[in-house]
């Protein structure tokens, strides 16, 4: 219950009056004023469980102590955490958890930031009377690619497994055996194969579960942080980054509770090692004579450049893992300087209409933020797999799922929301906007509608209808899903054909990156600029943007690491990367945060957006950009949706030290919106225009853990159909508006098919692929299709099939799967295979049929 409803009470603590919220837990309320008291099993983001009674004390007119932890506060309280029995009482837990634990401090990589070390400093007894021998077990289990576990050192607080089992909902890490041989272990030969492992070192309030990629790095106090923000995906989870000898060497989460809450995953947490990659771009280089790459300085390259825009036809595509500010910068470049309308953003996302959601609250973007998926009665999720694509969208989702909150998953293939969905509308391929139709009458004014590009290629303007009619419909919320921690900043700042900085319909509407392309392919462009974008890799039509770059269009290209289109350039201006400069990133409720430079960029590799000022300067246009507050003086200035964003109270997302010492590795302070620079500043506001405020998080819930148990068994049922999907679709057949917006008539029976794609959360995109530990995570690519489809083209699981489309052929292995009728999908990039090789034009429809030769063994990722 909030504060709002239960009033404020007061109670005495150590003497001292406060004022606290009825019912908040103590160990929180004490915090807030200044009073730590010790913990090891408790963490704000968890349902409280009070096993290790270390949070004891006193609580007058109770004959015995009480957990902190566990105790929520009451008008009239006295508290006494300082008091005799209680200091005993945690002096005495500090003692008996010492039995077991071995003082290996010197080789423990949690040694400085341990919560066990600081609190025994603190509050332990100094001596022990216990000289038994102490607990031993096989030393450190490697159980998985990312967290290695030592048993002994474990104190049987249960985050980890906690953490798994609520929050995840992946319980691979458990409790097993019982009294005294009570330990932390995975299954039997299954590994800790989560998406979000990561997180159970970071709460780990002591060294027995570690990081494989950290071990034996660093020391804390040999780290460097900046507070940062994730640059994958466009949830935008705040982070720390850490760095030693000039080399980022750990991430971390920082809590806030409106975005990440706790939590990342662990593409997020470790997929840093590109930074220092060997082959990061370091120097301008142009194409010399014998044309092969030559290294030059940035006077002659960007000379070079300026000289080949001057009155030429420019086409202009920049990539979604960019900043806000590169955005402004890239957007004002070509709009204003080059002056050419045809700029776009969107790559693996081509052609998806951002533009029409305007239509709700006049932005380009989100009504609805992450908080308000906590208060909805009804969720609708129509966008990629969040697991996948959007990993801590995935957990929000599951989280308010869990408090009561209903969701319905409209989708054309097996989902990881499907499991504790409360309906899953599975569409045949082409059905999801007549899907999301069917539900304008059965939803309540405050459901939250989620919808975003789904499938690489695909087009998506019925399902966008669809969806801005349904968020339309009674008020409703909208939250929009761009792929990447850039791309919402990217539409905002108007790096888009159709849109100028501040949602503003450009005054001439240029070509999509589709367009320019086939320009470039056909000679009709002579200078394509490339900022950030992988076209070859991301565009879903590899052939074309192949011919683009390969055609006599004169290619510069400004990027932190080599790729395909790099290697087809003719100018190369090497960029730094987001931990090697200042800067924001819009995530996808458009809320804008601030990321810190931790290093400086390798050579004289230099932020994008300087990049561009100095194209501009070359182009005789002097933007006097110093620093990112400058761009951002300059944003303010010219797009008034931005206008009341102040980039100097835009303050770094907080850090957080641990009390008692320990940097980072707990979240004891809950930020608070409004002061911390990570919640600050929308357009148009503390929040960005078009949102209500969500509701308040609830720390310490109850999950109702065993319905989704029930449920997960009921699904792995053969021939389980959720509930209430039966039938639906085609009752709506008939209702369908618009049957021009239906697929092409694949031919089922001659294996036409047609073509879904997904992205997976481990790729070969350019910066998982220099993670090695990611890389080795990375599926193998396959096809899919449902049984059905499968069986009247003759084929079985595990069958050899060659997927066709025009010229392009590619063998990959079978697997059968909960696909609508008609679809066959294909993960978009895994290493071996990447899906765009299959797209050729608009066309999706793909044939589908047995190969004669065997499965050939690929690159050593995961089947
Ligand atoms: Fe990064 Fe997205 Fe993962 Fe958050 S969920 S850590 S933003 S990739
Ligand atoms: Fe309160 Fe463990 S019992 S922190």
């Amino acid at each position: 219950m909030s504060q709002q409803e239960n009033g404020a009470i007061r109670l005495t603590l150590n003497g001292r009056e406060v004022e606290a919220p009825k019912g908040r837990l103590l160990i929180d309320v004490a915090e807030e004023h200044g009073v730590f008291i010790p913990r090891f099993c408790y963490h704000p983001g968890m349902a409280s469980v009070a096993v290790c009674r270390m949070c004891l004390v006193k609580v007058e007119g109770q004959n015995k102590l009480l957990p902190a932890c566990a105790t929520q506060v009451d008008d009239g309280m006295v508290v006494d955490t300082v008091e005799e029995d209680a200091v005993d009482a945690q002096r005495g837990m500090l003692e008996f958890l010492l039995i077991n634990h071995p003082l290996d401090c010197p080789i423990c990589d949690r040694a400085g930031e341990c919560p066990l070390q600081d609190q025994t400093y603190k509050h332990g007894p100094g001596s022990t009377r216990y000289v038994e021998d102490k607990r031993k077990y096989e030393k450190a289990l490697a159980i998985s690619e990312l967290v290695v576990l030592d048993r002994e050192r474990c104190v049987l607080c249960w985050r980890c497994v906690r953490f798994s089992d609520e929050i995840a909902g992946d319980a691979f890490i458990q409790l097993v055996d019982r009294g005294a041989g009570t330990q932390i272990l995975t299954f039997t030969d299954e590994p800790f194969d989560s998406y979000f492992s990561g997180n159970t070192i970071q709460i780990c309030p002591v060294g027995a579960l570690t990081s494989k990629p950290y071990r034996f790095v660093s020391r804390p106090w040999d780290l460097e942080t900046a507070p940062s923000v994730c640059s994958y995906c466009s949830v935008g989870c705040p982070i720390t980054n850490e760095q030693r000898a000039g080399k980022v060497v750990r991430c971390q989460a920082l809590p806030n509770e409106e975005v990440n809450s706790f939590w990342i995953c662990d593409k997020g947490r470790f997929g840093y090692h590109y930074l220092a990659s060997e082959e990061r771009l370091k120097t301008p280089l142009v194409r010399g004579a014998h044309d092969e790459f030559e290294a030059t300085g940035w006077g002659a390259a960007i000379e070079l450049l300026a000289s080949k825009l001057k009155d030429a036809r420019v086409g202009v595509i920049a990539g979604g893992h960019l900043t806000t500010e590169d955005a402004y910068a890239i957007g004002k470049l070509a709009k204003k300087v080059i002056k050419t309308p045809h700029v776009d953003s969107r790559l693996q996302d081509a052609g998806t209409p951002y533009e029409r959601v305007r239509a709700l609250a006049g932005v380009a973007g989100s009504t609805a933020t992450f908080g308000d998926l906590d208060s909805a009665e009804t969720i609708v999720w129509a966008g990629p797999d969040p697991k996948e694509t959007l990993p801590v969208a995935f957990l929000r989702v599951r989280g308010a799922v869990m408090s009561g909150r209903k969701l319905i998953v409209v989708s054309a293939r097996a989902s990881s929301l499907d499991v504790f969905a409360t309906e899953v509308i599975r569409t045949p391929a082409g059905g999801e906007a007549a899907a999301l139709r069917s539900l304008t009458d059965r939803l309540t004014d405050d459901a939250v509608i989620c919808w975003g590009p789904s499938s690489p290629g695909r087009a998506e303007d019925a399902t966008a209808d669809a969806a801005i009619a349904l968020a339309a419909a009674g008020g409703r919320r909208l939250l929009v899903l761009p792929p990447h921690a850039g791309s919402q900043g990217m539409i905002d700042m108007g790096v888009l054909p159709m849109l100028d900085a501040g949602y503003k319909d450009s005054a001439e509407t240029g070509m999509d990156t589709l367009a320019i392309l086939e320009a470039a392919a056909a000679g009709e462009l002579d200078v394509l600029l490339l900022f950030g974008a992988d076209p070859i890799a991301d565009f879903p039509d590899r052939d074309l943007a192949r011919r683009a770059l390969s055609s006599k269009v004169f290619t510069a290209v400004v990027e932190i690491l080599p790729t395909e289109s790099v290697a087809l350039a003719d100018v190369v201006l090497p960029a730094a990367a987001y931990a090697e400069r200042d800067g924001t990133f819009t995530n996808l409720e458009r809320r804008i945060q601030k990321l810190e430079a931790l290093l400086p960029p390798p050579g004289s590799a230099m932020a994008p957006w300087r990049i561009a000022q100095r194209i501009a300067a070359a182009l005789d246009e002097d933007w006097g950009w110093s620093d990112f507050h400058a761009v951002w003086a300059d944003i303010k200035k010219n797009v008034t949706s931005h206008a009341s964003v102040d980039a100097e109270t835009l303050a770094p997302t907080r850090g957080v030290a641990g009390p008692e010492g320990g940097a980072y590795y707990d979240a004891p302070f809950l930020p608070d919106p409004g002061t911390n620079g990570s919640v600050v500043a929308g357009p148009g506001g503390q929040y960005p225009k078009g949102h209500r405020a969500g509701a308040p998080f609830q720390s310490g819930q109850n999950w109702p853990l065993s319905w989704e148990l029930r449920s997960f068994e009921a699904r792995q049922r053969p021939g389980f159909v959720p509930e209430a999907t039966s039938g639906r679709l085609d009752d709506r057949e008939g209702n369908r508006e618009s049957p021009s917006e239906a697929e092409p008539a694949a031919d089922a029976d001659a294996g036409a098919l047609q073509l879904y794609t997904g992205r997976f959360i481990y790729d070969s995109g350019a910066m998982v692929s220099r993670s090695a530990a990611l890389l080795r995570l990375a599926k193998r690519p396959f096809v899919e299709m449902n049984s059905t489809d499968a069986a009247r083209l003759g084929l079985a699981e595990g069958d050899l099939v060659t997927i066709t489309s025009g010229d392009a052929a590619h063998d990959l292995e079978l697997r059968l799967g909960d696909v609508g009728e008609g679809v066959v999908f294909v993960p978009y990039d895994q290493p071996g295979f990447k899906a765009n090789e299959l797209m050729t034009g608009t066309g999706r429809v793909v044939t589908v049929a047995k190969a004669s030769a065997p499965v050939a063994a690929e690159s050593g990722a995961q089947p």
